[in-house]
């Protein structure tokens, strides 16, 4: 593809004016307009200057257009990004790509069939909370590492409409779930590791419909195990990401990236004086002589969800490779199928 690339956003809500604002923000891609099926977000569209194509229909119909982003609530990713495939266009759907893996199929398929590029919008891998702790444990700094804990907790319930509906792909396993899951498995994946075995479980504190968290503990062929959990009825601060090595552990209590990994350089300690643990007394729990460890503050990674779009935009133009591919969205809808059977069957789940 030469010279500047026509983006359009089907689903003008939240996620729907973030993709508008980078379509006008990154280079190669220049924004041609929205369509969404309520009239009050085409108005608005409008009053901000923004093309609203009357219909989807329309808005497909457009040759200028050649990268349709598809940011609707999860029950209509397939038709629409099918619908778009066949029109000819390049697609990026919203994540959680579709409700399950059949539907997946079916979208996977028509990229084939139409021979047009169809990859998902997993932004969160350019999380900078995510790349810290992922350098921490690629460095080898806390040396093997045995087990890493993602969570995500809030206290506000699940959001009101659609996300509420089971229908329409709501929970928190389809929301929240997806990116956890993602930034676990491509983590995992670059150290040629691959899932055996997951326990699920699910809440349903504030809906009875849909999952309000989970707790999923999985374990890979080599690597850590890994505990991914999100909460939504959660009112203490919990950290974002704990790592735990040989030779230290980390800590990125928040978004903020604040934390700090202490790391151990004498492993034996002479005369632990023993602490109070409710009615007894330990020296296994009591806290480390300071001067056998090292604390060491966090240096956080720098990243910025733009990288997304500079790399669709660079496939399209033929220099990049995409960096959300099918195989690997198979992998994440087959895992949170298990997460959902796990919950459902109270059985660990075999990959
Ligand atoms: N990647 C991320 O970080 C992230 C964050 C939030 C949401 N999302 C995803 O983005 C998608 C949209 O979420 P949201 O929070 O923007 O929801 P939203 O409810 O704020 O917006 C959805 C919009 O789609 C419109 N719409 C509904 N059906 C439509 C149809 N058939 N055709 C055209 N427009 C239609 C609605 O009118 C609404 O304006 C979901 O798949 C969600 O999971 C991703």
């Amino acid at each position: 593809m030469s010279g500047k690339l026509g983006g359009a956003v089907i689903g003008y809500g939240g996620m729907g004016h973030f993709h508008v604002e980078k379509m006008c923000e990154v280079r190669g891609i220049g924004l041609r307009g929205i369509y969404d099926i309520d009239p009050k977000r085409s108005s608005e569209a409008q009053s901000k200057g923004i093309h609203a194509y009357e219909s989807r229909e329309a808005l497909l119909a457009d040759p200028k257009i050649d990268l349709v982003t598809v940011a609707t609530p999860n029950d209509f990713h397939k038709e629409i990004v099918i619908a778009a495939l066949k029109a000819g266009k390049n697609v990026i759907c919203e994540k959680p790509v579709s409700l399950d893996s059949e539907e997946l199929e079916e979208m996977i398929a028509a990229a084939k069939q139409y021979d047009r590029l169809f990859t998902v919008h997993q932004n969160r891998r350019w999380d900078e909370d995510f790349l810290t702790i992922r350098k921490i444990c690629e460095s080898g700094t806390l040396g093997r590492v045995f087990r890493i804990e993602s969570r995500v907790h809030g206290s506000r319930g699940i959001p009101a409409g659609w996300r509420e509906c089971k229908r329409q792909g709501g929970g928190m396993l389809l929301d929240w779930g997806v990116h956890l899951i993602d930034q676990m498995l491509t983590m995992m994946r670059a150290i040629g590791a691959k899932p055996v075995s997951v326990y699920g479980t699910c809440t349903n504190v504030t809906n009875t419909e849909c999952d309000d968290g989970f707790t999923a503990l999985v374990r890979f062929d080599k690597g850590p195990e890994w505990v991914v959990e999100v909460g939504t009825n959660t009112f203490v601060q919990i950290p974002r990401w704990y790592a735990m090595g040989e030779n230290g552990s980390a800590v990125i209590e928040d978004w903020a990236c604040n934390g700090k990994i202490v790391r151990v350089h004498q492993r034996t300690e002479n005369n632990v004086a023993p602490i109070s643990a409710g009615a007894g007394l330990t020296r296994t729990m009591a806290p480390r002589n300071e001067k056998t460890i090292h604390t060491y503050q966090l240096h956080k990674v720098k990243a910025d969800w733009s990288e997304y779009y500079k790399n669709v935009v660079a496939t399209l133009n033929g220099r990049a490779e995409i960096v959300v591919k099918h195989d690997e969205l198979r992998q994440s809808m087959k895992f949170i199928e298990a997460v959902f059977e796990s919950f459902r069957t109270g059985n660990t789940i075999r990959f």
